[in-house]
Order: structure tokens, then C-alpha cells, then sequence
């Protein structure tokens, strides 16, 4: 039994794979419609989520499966003090696979140790977040056409931003790409990415605080949305929330062809009228999602369509 808890719980050419099925699922979608007839799915959050697990549920409704779960810690028997390790034992018994979302960091390899279903993190805390890797890069080489030679530009909360550390770590494994970290200094990525990660893979990365600077040489933008819940005191939020504005004036320093990411939701850091830029793959990258958790269900229940 396998569970996905960190992006590199699956190789290159496992990803690869899982990436070409959602292009397969997207493009023959009624071949798959029956694939999970009589399964289920549990979706265990104990954080705010719209996409994630929507996108989980859609997902499996879409294969033909069922759904069930929670939406908030109140809402569970974690409100009177119950583990996740004896929440996951439980819901084995109602559940085929179960997708689980906390605030503390690790929780979902918890889970995964007392689970007799598959386990997938959807976000754990401000570690990582792996099904929004999988969307970026399905997002990504649907829209370059590849996961090599790209210089990507990550933006905004990179300190307690688990979709970028996720990003960041499944990036390192292709060749050719250059990662430029745009952040004010007070939330760079956490020196393990930049040590373990970056620099152990000898990856080229620049760290910068201008927006504007990076644009000019960047194949993709992904901008991030200052994570105002891991933040100690609300002044910190307050002084950092707007430090970031992209607007059609500074898009107008990039590229062309500089697809603009954000795994949503935004608050100010786009502004809307970027939205009808042909640049702007935010909320096409949300409808990958969907596609891309469909081929993660299969390939961890192991259905062969
Ligand atoms: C992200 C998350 O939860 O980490 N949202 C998502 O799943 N698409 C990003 C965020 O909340 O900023």
C-alpha cells in the first residue's frame, strides 16, 4: 500500500506517468466515469480549504465513487481531544483512501503510520502540500510543454508557504532549472530548502526582494499569497500583507510567453485586472487539479482502466 505524503514519494518516471493519465482523464473523461464505482473517499480537514477538497471530491464523484469526511477540527471528534492516529484507524474501516489536511506539520505521515488505506497529505501545517505540486506540474508541462529549462520565479510567503517547498522540491529533479526566490527577507524559504534542498542538488536559485527585478527573466511567475494564519502576531501580517502587487503595469516587464501560477487564494497579491491576460493560468491550473487528483486516486487504489 502506498500513500503520498511528500512530492518525492513518487520518482520522475512515476510522476511522469501519473501526469500523462491526467491528460488521458482529461481528454477521455467518460472512459474513466465507472473507474471507482463503489469506492470511497474520506476527506479529513482540520484547516480551511475550497479547492483541495472540493477538488478531491469532484475528483472521485467523477470516477464513479463516493465521498465522505469533514470540513473543520470543530466539526470532528478532534474537538474532544481524539488523535489523528486513532481518527485514520477509524475511518480505515469506512473508507478505500482518505486525503487528510492539518495545521501540524508531519501530521499526515502520522496518519499514514496507523492507516490501512491509503494516506494522501493534502497540507500539513507549513510543510508541504504534494497534490498542489502535482497540479503545478501537470499546470506547467501542459503549458510549456516540459519540466526542464525553465527559470521559475516564486513570490510572496516562501518562508511558511508549504505549496512552494513542495514546488521547490520536486522542481530540483529536472534538469536545467533555475529557481529565483522573491521575498521580503523576513519570509525567505526555510533554510532547510535552501541547504538540503537547493544546494545539495547544486541548483541555481537567486534570492531577491524586487518583483520587478526578477520579471524581465522568468519562463514562469508563481505567486503566493502571505500566509496570515502561521504568522505570531497580527502586526507582522499587517506589515507584509501588501508587499506584493502584481498589477498590468509590472507585467508588462515579462516575457510573452511568463505563465502566471498561484495555487489560490489570492488576497491582494494579484490584481484582477491581470486576470484577463493570456498570461494569467491561476484558475486553469485549478481545473488541472482536478485531473490530476483523479489520476493520484487510481494510482493509489491501483485501478486499471
Ligand atoms: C494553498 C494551501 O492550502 O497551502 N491552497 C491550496 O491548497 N490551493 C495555498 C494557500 O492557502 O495560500
Amino acid at each position: 500500500m502506498r500513500h503520498l505524503i511528500s512530492p518525492l514519494d513518487f520518482s520522475v518516471g512515476e510522476l511522469d506517468k501519473l501526469l500523462d493519465l491526467a491528460n488521458h482523464i482529461e481528454q477521455n473523461p467518460e472512459k474513466y466515469a465507472h473507474a471507482c464505482d463503489g469506492k470511497k473517499i474520506a476527506t479529513l480537514f482540520y484547516e480551511p480549504s475550497t479547492r483541495t477538497r472540493l477538488s478531491f471530491e469532484a475528483a472521485m464523484l467523477n470516477l464513479g465513487g463516493n465521498v465522505l469526511g469533514f470540513s473543520s477540527a470543530d466539526s470532528s471528534s478532534a474537538s474532544k481531544g481524539e488523535s489523528v492516529a486513532d481518527t485514520i484507524r477509524v475511518v480505515s474501516c469506512y473508507a478505500d483512501i482518505a486525503a487528510i489536511r492539518h495545521p501540524k506539520e508531519g501530521a499526515a505521515l502520522v496518519a499514514s503510520m496507523s492507516s490501512s488505506i491509503p494516506v494522501i497529505n493534502a497540507g500539513d501545517g507549513g510543510h508541504q502540500h504534494p497534490t498542489q505540486t502535482l497540479t503545478d506540474l501537470l499546470t506547467i508541462r501542459s503549458l510549456k510543454g516540459r519540466l526542464n529549462n525553465l527559470t521559475i520565479g516564486l513570490c510572496g510567503d516562501l518562508k511558511f508557504g508549504r505549496t512552494v517547498h513542495s514546488l521547490i522540491e520536486a522542481l530540483v529533479r529536472y534538469d536545467n532549472v533555475k529557481f529565483v526566490l522573491i521575498s521580503p527577507e523576513e519570509l525567505r524559504v526555510p533554510s532547510y530548502i535552501r541547504e538540503d534542498v537547493l544546494k545539495k542538488n547544486n541548483k541555481e536559485y537567486l534570492e531577491v526582494e524586487r518583483l520587478e527585478d526578477a520579471l524581465p527573466s522568468l519562463d514562469l511567475l508563481y505567486m503566493t499569497r502571505v500566509q496570515r494564519e502561521r504568522f505570531f502576531n497580527e502586526e507582522d501580517y499587517v506589515r507584509m500583507k501588501d508587499f506584493y502587487i502584481l498589477d498590468k503595469s509590472k507585467l508588462s516587464l515579462a516575457k510573452p510567453d511568463m505563465y502566471i501560477l498561484h495555487p489560490l487564494p489570492r488576497v491582494n497579491e494579484i490584481d484582477v485586472e491581470v486576470d484577463s491576460d493570456p498570461r494569467a493560468a491561476y484558475f486553469k491550473q485549478a481545473q488541472y487539479g482536478v485531473y490530476v487528483r483523479m489520476a493520484l486516486i487510481l494510482t493509489l487504489l491501483e485501478v486499471d482502466v
